[in-house]
């Protein structure tokens, strides 16, 4: 903090805190009971632990690790903690108004203790949990999709519940940037990156402990495509028994397929007004085979990144793609602004110095690589964060989606999971 005063960076945060949870609580505006406790899926917790547990990281971290106070409801321990219970006990939740009491509770000390608090010593920290607290919003709106889904009476999932159907979708949706010419396929032309070197990762207040530190990378020249892969493109894949095909499946691949045994994207639809949206609900795996299936692979972490960021005429990065302004909805489809894909060409104004659209918001996508430790990498604020997910396992995600905050979307920010994860608001990019 060199150039902000210290009063300037409490307000900022102050500011943050708010508008992120005035996002979350717009999460469960309308949430019933049932939906609030639900378990949708073995491997994501019903939507109301999510909401218990970013009130009870914020005590645990800037409570009682900072400010030195004692737990503001200690019997919340057990249920919200991260690491306790097994994600099908969680489902025995308080109702919402009395998590929404915890989470005003501990806001409002935490909001006391931000008045007096060191904050030049702990503007990383609070940068953390408001993005913490964004990343499990992120999870609510995708449970909350997988409910819908779920909840449709006739069991065709293809039937289209967000266009045909305005009860479908619990939050309204734009029909106006839905409705491209869906006999008009995306040409999904190639950008070429020429062979050098660009700074990679970020040592900003913001930047997580898996960003840091930035360091130069030098990648070969390669090409990557300017848009995700659509719909449309993707249909081609399927329609050509892509998903019968072992000759496009990698062999791991091939065995997660033949015990998923999915033949379609989990988020498809038939709607043909989808057709230049960004392909969504698939898999490390499907992304693969589609890469194979067209010829093309897909692009190693830093390729991404490098096509987000790199400003080659000023050998400098961007923060966003378009540049250093924060996002907003005219620069990319975030924040559940539109709480669906939008056409991978919507947002010319979001495109970044090489000519990649769509980078942020819409879709994550996919990366050929391992989520692993950039070189100085020191866990932060605890090993659980990033650390223990370095196991050469874990595939990582760049960009964000239609449901990241503004505050977990940068070129530089490293989403994770494992590969045959398709639960996520995740697509991907080609490149060659
Ligand atoms: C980085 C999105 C995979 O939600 O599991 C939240 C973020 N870590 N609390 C997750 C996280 C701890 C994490 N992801
Ligand atoms: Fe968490």
């Amino acid at each position: 903090m060199i150039s902000k005063s210290i009063q300037s960076c409490r307000e900022a945060i102050y500011r943050d805190l708010q508008q992120c949870r005035r996002g979350t609580f717009k999460l469960f505006a309308d949430i019933d009971c049932d939906t609030f406790c639900r378990l949708a899926h073995p491997d994501f917790s019903p939507v109301g632990w999510h909401l218990g547990h970013i009130a009870y990281t914020e005590d645990l971290w800037l409570l009682q690790r900072c400010a030195g106070l004692k737990p503001v409801f200690s019997e919340y321990h057990q249920l919200f903690a991260a690491d306790i219970l097994p994600k099908k006990q969680r489902v025995f939740l308080p109702p919402l108004p009395e998590v929404k009491l915890y989470l005003d509770a501990v806001r409002k000390k935490v909001l006391d203790y931000l008045e007096v608090a060191p904050i030049e010593e702990q503007e990383r920290l609070w940068r953390f949990m408001i993005q913490h607290e964004s990343q499990h919003c992120e999870t609510v709106a995708f449970v909350l999709q997988m409910q819908e889904k779920q909840g449709r009476r006739d069991t065709d999932l293809n039937a289209d519940t967000r266009i045909n159907d305005p009860q479908g979708g619990r939050r309204q949706r734009e029909e106006g940037i839905l409705m491209p010419d869906a006999r008009c396929p995306m040409p999904n032309s190639e950008i070429e990156i020429p062979g050098g070197e660009f700074y990679m990762g970020s040592d900003a207040a913001e930047a997580l402990d898996n960003e840091r530190s930035r360091h130069l990378c030098y990648l070969e020249a390669y090409a990557i495509d300017r848009y995700p892969v659509t719909c449309g493109q993707y249909q081609n894949f399927m329609a050509s028994g892509g998903y019968q095909n072992p000759d496009w499946w990698s062999v791991e691949g091939w065995k997660w397929l033949k015990v998923h045994l999915v033949d379609r994207p989990l988020y498809w639809s038939e709607n043909p007004a989808f057709n230049n949206h960004p392909v969504c609900g698939v898999s490390w795996y499907e992304a693969e085979a589609y890469c194979n299936f067209i010829g093309k692979r897909l692009p190693s972490e830093a390729e991404w990144e490098k096509a987000a960021s790199w400003d080659a005429a000023n050998q400098t990065n961007r923060t966003y793609p378009w540049g250093e302004a924060p996002p907003d909805a005219s620069l990319c489809n975030h924040e559940n602004n539109l709480a669906n894909t939008s056409p991978v060409d919507a947002f010319p104004k979001g495109s970044s110095a090489t000519g990649c659209c769509d980078m942020l918001g819409n879709v994550w996508e996919w990366t050929a690589s391992t989520f692993d430790a950039y070189p100085g990498f020191e866990s932060y604020p605890y090993r659980g964060y990033s650390e223990v997910y370095f196991d050469g396992e874990h595939r990582v995600l760049k960009g964000g989606s239609w449901a990241t905050f503004h505050q977990a979307l940068r070129s530089s920010f490293r989403n994770w999971y494992y590969p045959g994860v398709r639960q996520i608001i995740a697509g991907f990019r080609c490149a060659k």
